[in-house]
C-alpha cells in the first residue's frame, strides 16, 4: 500500500482524536526515524518522553523476545518473576515501599486518586476525599485523571467532571494553603509541569507544601509521568529537590514503548488498599515488566543517567545560546532531557519546518518547543538539531 493509500485509510478508520502529520513512521534505529518514503528524521520527541532507550536496542529486543517465548502473560492471579523482580529494582531505587502496576499514565493517577481517598476516609473521616490539584497540569485523559487536570480546553463538553476536586495556582503556596481544610486529602502536582509548558516547580514551594502535608497528614502526590525514569537526569524528578512525596505515578519512559504504568507509595499509605480494592488485567504483565527492567537497568547500570544530564546541559547550553541570537525566544525551562523553548509565538509553523528539514519536535502548549528526546543522545546529534533550528528560526526571524 503506497503512504498516500495508508494515509486515506488512517482518515477513514481510525477515531478522529488526534492531529496526526501526514507521514508514516516504519521504523527507527538510535535517535532516527525512517517513514514510508524513506525519509530520515531525528526524533526528539521519542514518542513524547517514551523511548528512552530510542530505538532498535539490542538489549530491549533480546529481553523481550526471550520473556515472550517463556510467558506472554498470566494475570494477577499468580505472581510472575519479572514483575516481581521490577518491583524490587523500582523499591530499592526510590523512596516508597509498595508499587501498583498498570498500563499508562492516566491509569498510575486513577489508582493514585483511589488510594487517596482510601487513606483520607480510613485515617481521618467520611468526608475526607477532596484533592487539590495545580492549575495549568496534565494528568491524563480518564475521567479521574483529566478532572484533576488544571486546564479548561480539556474539560469543554464532558462536565460533569469528578467532584471534589479543587485547582490551585501553581508555584503558589498561598493559594493552595486557602484551598485546605478537614475534607483535603492529597494535594497533586507534576514537579515539571510537561503538557503545561515545560515548568518546573520553585524549591521553595515544593518544600512548603511537602510540611504542610506531613503536618496535616495529607498525601503528597507527584505526577512523574512525564518528567520520572531518567528523564531528568536523575531516576525521579523529585531527587532534584531533596524533598520526596508520599505517592508517585510513573509511566511513560519506564516502558520504552512498551505500554506500562506504575503508582509507589509509602508503606502508611499503601496500606489503605486491600485485596479487591484495585486492580488491573494487564498491569505488571510479564512484557511490560521485563521492559520496565531493561530500562531501569540502563539507568542505572549503563551510565544512561549521567548521559541524560551531561546532554541535557549541553543542549539547553545551545538553546540559551539560540536565545541570545534570536529574539522570539522567551526563555528557556526545564531539568536534563525535558526542556522547553517559549516563543513569542505560536510553534505551529516552526514544527511544520522541522518535521520538512528531518527535525522531529512537539509543542508544549501553543507557544513553547518540547525537547524530549532519547536518554542516548549523542553531541553530533544535539549539534544537528540546533543548525536546522537555527536555520528555520533566521529565515522566519
Ligand atoms: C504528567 C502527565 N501525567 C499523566 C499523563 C497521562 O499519561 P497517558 O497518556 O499514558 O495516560 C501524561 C501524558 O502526557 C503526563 O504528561
Amino acid at each position: 500500500m503506497s503512504t498516500d493509500e495508508l494515509i486515506e485509510n488512517g482518515h477513514n478508520y481510525i477515531m478522529n482524536t488526534y492531529k496526526y502529520n501526514p507521514i508514516v513512521i516504519e521504523k527507527g534505529e538510535g535517535c532516527y526515524l525512517y517513514d514510508t518514503e524513506g525519509n530520515k528524521y531525528l526524533d526528539l520527541v521519542s514518542g513524547i518522553a517514551v523511548n528512552s532507550l530510542g530505538y532498535k536496542n539490542e538489549e530491549f529486543i533480546n529481553n523481550l523476545c526471550n520473556q515472550l517465548k517463556k510467558l506472554n502473560h498470566c494475570s494477577n492471579l499468580y505472581y510472575n518473576q519479572p514483575q516481581i523482580e521490577l518491583a524490587e529494582k523500582l523499591i530499592q531505587n526510590s523512596s516508597f515501599d509498595k508499587v501498583f502496576f498498570c498500563n499508562s499514565g492516566a491509569e498510575s493517577i486513577e489508582a493514585a486518586l483511589k488510594l487517596c481517598r482510601k487513606y483520607g476516609k480510613k485515617v481521618h473521616n467520611k468526608d475526607c476525599y477532596e484533592i487539590i490539584t495545580m492549575k495549568n497540569s496534565f494528568h491524563g485523559r480518564t475521567f479521574g485523571a483529566i478532572s484533576t487536570t488544571g486546564q479548561d480546553k480539556y474539560h469543554k463538553d464532558l462536565e460533569p467532571l469528578l467532584p471534589g476536586i479543587v485547582y490551585a495556582e501553581y508555584n503558589n503556596f498561598e493559594s493552595v494553603t486557602q484551598m485546605v481544610s478537614e475534607k483535603t486529602c492529597a494535594i497533586f502536582i507534576e514537579p515539571i509541569q510537561g503538557e503545561g509548558g515545560i515548568k518546573p516547580a520553585n524549591l521553595e514551594f515544593l518544600e512548603k507544601v511537602r510540611d504542610l502535608c506531613t503536618k496535616k497528614d495529607i498525601v503528597l502526590v507527584f505526577d512523574e509521568v512525564q518528567c520520572g525514569i531518567g528523564r531528568t537526569g536523575k531516576l525521579f524528578a523529585y531527587q532534584h529537590y531533596n524533598i520526596s512525596p508520599d505517592i508517585i505515578c510513573l509511566a511513560k519512559g519506564l516502558g520504552n514503548g512498551f505500554p506500562i504504568g506504575a503508582m509507589m507509595a509509602i508503606e502508611k499509605v499503601a496500606q489503605a488498599f486491600q485485596p479487591g480494592d484495585h486492580a488491573s488485567t494487564f498491569g505488571g504483565n510479564p512484557l511490560a515488566a521485563t521492559s520496565g527492567k531493561t530500562v531501569l537497568d540502563a539507568l542505572l547500570n549503563k551510565n544512561l543517567l549521567k548521559n541524560a544530564e551531561t546532554q541535557g546541559n549541553y543542549l539547553k547550553d545551545n538553546l540559551l545560546q539560540l536565545k541570545e541570537k534570536f529574539p522570539i525566544i522567551k526563555e528557556i525551562r526545564g531539568i536534563g532531557l525535558m526542556l522547553g523553548v517559549e516563543l513569542s509565538i505560536t510553534t505551529e509553523n516552526i514544527l511544520k519546518k522541522c518535521t520538512e528539514n528531518g527535525l522531529l519536535l512537539v509543542g508544549a502548549g501553543p507557544n513553547v518547543l518540547r525537547f524530549v528526546p532519547p536518554l542516548i543522545i549523542k553531541k553530533e546529534e544535539i549539534d544537528k538539531a540546533i543548525s536546522i533550528i537555527s536555520e528555520i528560526l533566521e529565515e522566519i526571524q
